[in-house]
């Protein structure tokens, strides 16, 4: 790649971190320990739960969360077909089933109202636990995932709705919501629990890896075990100075455990998040100024009583106004040194999920309109004003021609 491709979601690494990380190096103790501890309580300080778990991926941290909380085959969790495959994969390896239902074309999130049709009209309550049973499948359901899209905060309130009136549990995708808020609260304080991802291209990085929030002690607890082999104690406490202590494996556990080098990164990056999002802010308004007469689709505001995380700003190319498809456009502002992203394909039109449940285009027509038009153009703290200039000339070019 050369020197001044503009990539889409540049990671912001600066030097507190890259000290930490050579500290933790030199430390003798790069595994789960110390840096891990401390980054799970200065992450649930930030969002305001009384619980974080840390583990090495957003992936593992939705599939754990419905673990631990007893989801398993035979149930179905609704999900939005608008998110990345990892949302829905984790899902199936519970051993249940996905529940896709549309969204709402201006917030690109699960649409509570069809969410609400669905457990009225398709679903009857099973007699003894209560829970909804989907009658053409047999299968219970057993939550809600929400996803806050591009850190747009998805209807949290109308979801915890449903999910106390049918006895869900609202398990909620925050993988581009660091410090996204509703009503005042953050992400991360309102679900039953929430996952987070710290991928390479998110507002807070640790390369790979996640974490869940949740108030529930019983629940967090159950989490370290699970994602430590089901081992009773961890390996800082196996290990260290405090002495050894013997375990045993109280479950067939998994293997997702943060690593100190990864919370080196992220509590540097977590004491930056206000001062990354209102950089963010600042690029977003200029694009929002920058890109409206342009005929291109733009993000819609923010919802009243709402703060935005700005993860992914995506423009919607529409052949019909912009005279060009998504891909002629994106392709063109590759040639011109600017990467953008696909946030998404709908899972539903992937080649698995077309087989084993053999879904088609149009059966999720909403999350189909945006996953044809969307194209997310560079958004990160780390792009200079210069950088944001090439990329608002860059779809003037293309759009123009
Ligand atoms: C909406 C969504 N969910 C889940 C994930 C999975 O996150 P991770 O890569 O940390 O496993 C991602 C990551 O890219 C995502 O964007």
């Amino acid at each position: 790649m050369s020197d001044d491709y503009i990539v889409f979601g540049a990671p912001d690494i600066r030097e507190p971190e890259i000290q930490e990380v050579v500290d933790t190096l030199r430390s003798g103790w790069i595994g789960t320990g110390p840096r891990v501890g401390r980054f799970e309580q200065a992450f649930a300080e930030y969002v305001g739960s009384r619980n974080a778990v840390a583990v090495h991926s957003c992936t593992a941290a939705l599939h754990l969360s419905m673990r631990v909380a007893g989801v398993g085959p035979g149930d179905e969790v609704i999900t939005s077909p608008q998110t990345f495959a990892a949302t829905a994969n984790a899902i199936l390896h519970t051993g249940a089933t996905p529940r896709f239902i549309d969204i709402r074309r201006d917030s690109q999130n699960l649409d509570p109202e069809a969410v609400g049709r669905f457990l009225e009209e398709e679903c009857r309550a099973d007699r003894k636990t209560g829970v909804p049973v989907h009658r053409a499948s047999g299968r219970e359901v057993r939550a809600i995932m929400p996803i806050h899209i591009a850190g747009r905060p998805a209807e949290v309130d109308a979801f915890r709705e449903l999910c106390d009136a049918w006895n869900l549990l609202l398990i909620e995708d925050g993988a581009h919501a660091v410090g996204t808020e509703v009503g005042g609260r953050r992400v991360g304080s309102i679900g039953d629990l929430t996952c987070f991802s710290f991928y390479v291209t998110k507002n807070l990085v640790t390369g790979e890896g996640g974490m869940v929030t949740t108030d529930d002690d019983d629940l967090a607890a159950r989490l370290k075990v699970f994602a430590l082999h089901g081992l009773s104690a961890d390996a800082w406490k196996r290990y260290s100075d405090e002495g050894f202590s013997t375990y045993e494996v109280v479950v067939p556990g998994f293997k997702a455990n943060m690593m100190d080098l990864q919370a080196a990164l992220g509590l540097h990056q977590l004491a930056r998040q206000e001062e990354v999002i209102a950089r963010r802010e600042v690029v977003w308004a200029t694009y929002d100024r920058e890109l409206a007469d342009l005929p291109l689709g733009l993000p819609a505001p923010p919802a009243p009583d709402t703060r935005h995380s700005r993860h992914l700003y995506t423009v919607m190319v529409d052949p019909a106004r912009s005279g060009k498809t998504r891909d002629q456009v994106q392709g063109e502002l590759h040639r011109l040194g600017i990467g953008t992203g696909i946030h998404y394909l709908p899972v539903h039109l992937h080649d698995y999920y077309r087989r084993e449940f053999r879904y088609r285009r149009g059966d999720f027509p909403e999350a189909e309109w945006v996953g044809d038009s969307t194209l997310s153009i560079p958004l990160s703290s780390k792009l200079t004003e210069a950088q944001v200039a090439r990329v608002v000339e860059g779809l003037r070019t293309v759009l123009a021609n």
